[in-house]
């Protein structure tokens, strides 16, 4: 405050000595306090002196807006204007420019001017400019010859909330893939049981018995859970991968056969493949089922027939690419693009359709989980998916996987196949370790048909 002080008195001593209209000199004191008070405290006030109020307000290398008591923007300097994008801010309410306080922008410079809330930064975004822009703005108050104003100082704070959104869904996406992986751990626990049971059932139940087709409904629908759940631990990432090196091209041609029979007739299916393709470290069958949960989407998307078009390329990226919040490191990738002819996605459903649980389809017809799948898979693999929409024209997929150009530097651990044994029977104590109950009463009871105990 003493500063501030002193640097009125200055300038009043200054402003004495020349003879000028009050008007500019109400101006050069608005600037001098603006200087002191907001910007750039740390310099000396005598450098600073500058002949002209208007011009000085207009070159001030900050974003400056006067406003009046009644809300109405009076001033606004050429970084303003062009930060707002605005040609003539002046007579403009304040409203008309910002939003989304919170509270209506009327009380918040009611108390810029009662006093309240000055110099406190607030963070709003930006009504006029097309794309999204955030403003923080903080707000000083000054008495010129025509009344009280408020000086508001802005400052492009989008690259802020750009990361604080971009903070939060990535904590979402955490919080949902825990819940989701410790549901699924519980509940694969549980199935493991039912079936479990429902097999030693089984074998005492045979073909003719008036139970075994009850039973084999129960295994089935069991089965059936099971792969949800896998589904679930797949988006959470605690799915353990037996990651290979792989050739797209190989993958997707092994995978043929069983697409065509997905999309149905009405769907045609057409490759283009990259014939320089490198390698990618992935666990096969979970490649395949990210391929296939995407050409299901694209085929439903597509109810009156069309064409999925997937691409394989080789891609280089020399600049990280920045994507979805996301950005994607220097370097050599796979790139898979899958493009359909559908229905597309709205803008506003976009951000959504890797959550698990978000879909648009009937109760039925659709979980929500194919994409999530498909998310926790990709980042398991070290990759990247991406969603691109035209609505009414259909979508486009594209997944970057690390190349791996080298495999003869790669140590490939040897898919270990163990010979499969006839189950043993025999004699003999077996201790068997297992928190969870019901596996435990269904292994011990396994176990002891066997002759163990
Ligand atoms: N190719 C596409 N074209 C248009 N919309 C799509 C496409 N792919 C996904 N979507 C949208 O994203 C939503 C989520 O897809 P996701 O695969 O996660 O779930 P789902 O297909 O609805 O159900 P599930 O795959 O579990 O059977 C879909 O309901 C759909 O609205
Ligand atoms: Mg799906």
């Amino acid at each position: 405050m003493r500063a501030l002080h002193r640097a009125y008195a200055v300038d009043l001593h200054e402003t004495q000595s020349v003879d000028q209209p009050e008007q500019i000199r109400a101006a050069r004191r608005a600037a001098w306090r603006l200087q002191q008070g907001v910007t750039v405290q740390k310099q000396p006030p005598r450098r600073a002196v500058v002949d002209d109020g208007d011009s000085a307000f207009e070159a001030l290398p900050v974003p400056i807006l006067q406003i009046t008591p009644e809300g109405l923007v009076c001033r606004a300097n050429r970084l303003a204007r062009h930060l707002l994008e605005v040609d003539d801010a002046t007579q403009m309410p304040m409203s008309d420019l910002v939003e989304g306080l919170g509270r209506p922008v009327a009380d918040w410079l009611a108390d810029g001017f009662n006093g309240r809330g000055l110099r406190r930064p607030e963070i709003v975004r930006a009504s006029r400019p097309k794309a999204e822009l955030f403003v923080q703005i903080t707000l000083g108050q000054i008495t010129t010859p025509r009344g009280p104003r408020l000086v508001a100082v802005l400052h492009d704070a989008t690259e802020l909330k750009t990361l604080e959104a971009q903070f939060v869904q990535s904590q979402k996406m955490q919080a949902i893939g825990q819940l989701a992986g410790g549901v699924a751990h519980d509940f694969n626990n549980l199935l493991t049981a039912i079936s479990g049971h429902c097999d030693l059932l089984l074998l005492r139940h045979d073909e003719g018995d008036p139970e075994f087709s009850d039973l084999e409904q129960i295994n089935q629908n069991a089965n059936r859970a099971a792969s949800l759940v896998g589904q679930l631990l797949a988006f959470s990432r605690k799915q353990n991968l037996r990651p290979e090196l792989l050739d797209m091209r190989l993958t997707l041609s092994d995978l043929t056969h069983l697409l065509d029979r997905l999309v149905g007739e009405r769907v045609a299916l057409s490759f283009d493949h990259d014939p320089s393709l490198s390698m990618v470290r992935a666990d096969k069958r979970q490649l395949e089922q990210v391929l296939m949960n995407l050409v299901v989407n694209a085929r439903d998307a597509m109810p009156n027939g069309g064409e999925i078009r997937i691409e394989t390329r080789r891609h280089r990226l020399a600049q990280p690419l920045k994507r979805d919040r996301v950005e994607v490191p220097v370097g050599d990738y796979v790139l898979v693009r899958v493009t359909d002819e559908g229905t597309g996605i709205a803008p506003d459903k976009l951000p959504k359709i890797f959550e698990p649980f978000f879909t648009t389809k009937r109760t039925g017809e659709g979980t929500g989980l194919g994409l999530s799948t498909a998310y926790g898979i990709v980042k398991q693999t070290g990759g990247y998916i991406f969603a691109d929409s035209d609505p009414g024209k259909g979508a486009e997929f594209v997944l970057y996987f690390p190349a791996h150009d080298r495999p003869e530097t790669m140590v490939v651990a040897p898919a270990e196949r163990k010979p499969r044994v006839t189950a043993p029977s025999g004699e003999g104590v077996v201790l068997l370790v297992e928190d969870e109950a019901p596996v435990r009463a269904f292994a011990s009871r396994a176990l002891r048909m066997r002759g163990f105990t």
